[in-house]
C-alpha cells in the first residue's frame, strides 16, 4: 500500500497529483491543504471517487502546529510510515508580482512582501519535510519530492534576463539549497531529495480570456529568449511525467534539480 502525502492540494498541480494518485487503489493519498473549507474542487473529487483511498488533511505552510498535527494523522492511518511526500504548495501570485526588487512603493511593503514568499515557500516546505522525515525514513520508498521552478535557476536568471517576480524566484532558489543540504544529511539513509520544476502548467484561475492573455503574453515573451521553448502544458501532462519520474528516481540523484523529463535544470 504505498502512501504519498501531497501539500497544497486544493486546486492546480497538487489536486492534479492527488487525483492521480488516486487512481490506484492500491495507493493511500494524504491531500493536505491550507484550508479545507477552501478546498472545494479537492472535497468534491474525494466526495465522488470509488477507491475512497484519499484522506484531506489541514497543513498551513506558515502554521507549523496544524503541519504536525496532519504528520501525526498520517502516522496513525498508516501505522507510522510515508513513502512519498510531494512538498507542493506555494504562493505564486502576488498582487505586486511585476514589480522588480526597487521599485516598490516603500521599504516595508518590499519587506514584507518578500517575507511573506520565504515564510510560505521556504520555512513552510522545511516545517512540511521536517514534520514529514520521521515517518519517510521509515517508509519503504523515501521520497521527498520538492516542487521547485525554473524561475530559482541561477544559470536560467542569467539567461532570461526577467526582473518580475523576485520574491518567489528567490524563495524557489533558497529552497533549491534546502534541498541539496538534506540530500546530504540523508543520503546514507537511501532518502532521496528530488526537486522537480514541473513545466509552465495552466494552473491560473480567472476567466478563459484572462488565462489566455496570461498566457500567450508569457510564452511570447520566452520564446524571444528561447525559440524553441515547449509553451504552456496541462497539470495532467506536467502530473503524468512527474509521477513516472518520482517513481523511477534513485539515491545517486538526491538533490538534483531536475525538469520534469529528468534533465537536470542547471545542465
Ligand atoms: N504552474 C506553473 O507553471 C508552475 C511552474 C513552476 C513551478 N510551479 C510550482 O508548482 C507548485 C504548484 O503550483 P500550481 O501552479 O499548482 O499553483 P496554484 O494553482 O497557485 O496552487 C497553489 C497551491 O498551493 C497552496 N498554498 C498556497 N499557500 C499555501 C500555504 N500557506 N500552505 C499550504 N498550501 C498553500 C494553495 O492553496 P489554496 O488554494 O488554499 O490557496 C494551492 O493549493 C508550486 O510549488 C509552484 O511554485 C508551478
Amino acid at each position: 500500500m504505498p502512501s504519498y502525502a501531497v501539500t497544497g492540494s486544493s486546486r492546480g498541480l497538487g489536486l492534479g497529483f492527488v487525483q492521480a494518485l488516486a487512481a490506484d487503489p492500491s495507493n493511500t493519498v494524504f491531500a493536505l491543504v491550507r484550508s479545507i473549507s477552501s478546498a472545494p474542487k479537492l472535497q468534491e473529487f474525494v466526495a465522488g471517487h470509488a477507491h475512497k483511498n484519499v484522506h484531506i488533511l489541514q497543513a498551513d505552510n506558515v502554521d507549523v502546529a496544524s503541519i504536525k498535527t496532519a504528520a501525526k494523522e498520517v502516522g496513525r492511518i498508516t501505522g507510522g510510515t510515508l513513502d512519498v511526500l510531494i512538498a507542493n504548495g506555494a504562493l505564486m501570485h502576488h498582487e505586486r508580482n511585476k514589480l522588480m526588487l526597487d521599485e516598490f512603493p516603500d521599504e516595508s511593503v518590499l519587506d514584507d512582501d518578500m517575507l511573506t514568499f520565504y515564510k510560505t515557500n521556504v520555512l513552510g516546505t522545511i516545517h512540511m519535510i521536517n514534520a514529514f522525515i520521521p515517518l519517510l525514513r521509515a517508509g519503504s520508498t523515501k521520497k521527498c519530492i520538492i516542487i521547485g521552478s525554473a524561475i530559482g535557476s541561477h544559470k536560467l536568471a542569467r539567461r532570461t534576463e526577467f526582473t518580475d517576480n523576485p520574491g518567489y524566484a528567490m524563495s524557489k532558489a533558497a529552497l533549491n539549497i534546502a534541498a541539496v543540504r538534506y540530500a546530504s544529511k540523508y543520503r546514507s539513509e537511501g532518502v532521496i531529495f528530488l526537486t522537480i520544476t514541473p513545466g509552465f502548467v495552466r494552473t491560473l484561475q480567472g476567466t478563459p480570456e484572462e488565462v489566455e492573455k496570461f498566457f500567450s503574453e508569457a510564452e511570447a515573451k520566452i520564446r524571444e529568449k528561447f525559440p524553441s521553448y515547449e509553451g504552456s502544458i496541462t497539470v495532467e501532462q506536467s502530473v503524468r511525467d512527474q509521477l513516472a519520474l518520482i517513481s523511477s528516481v534513485t539515491i545517486d540523484r538526491s538533490g538534483d534539480f531536475v525538469n520534469r523529463d529528468g534533465k537536470n535544470v542547471e545542465g
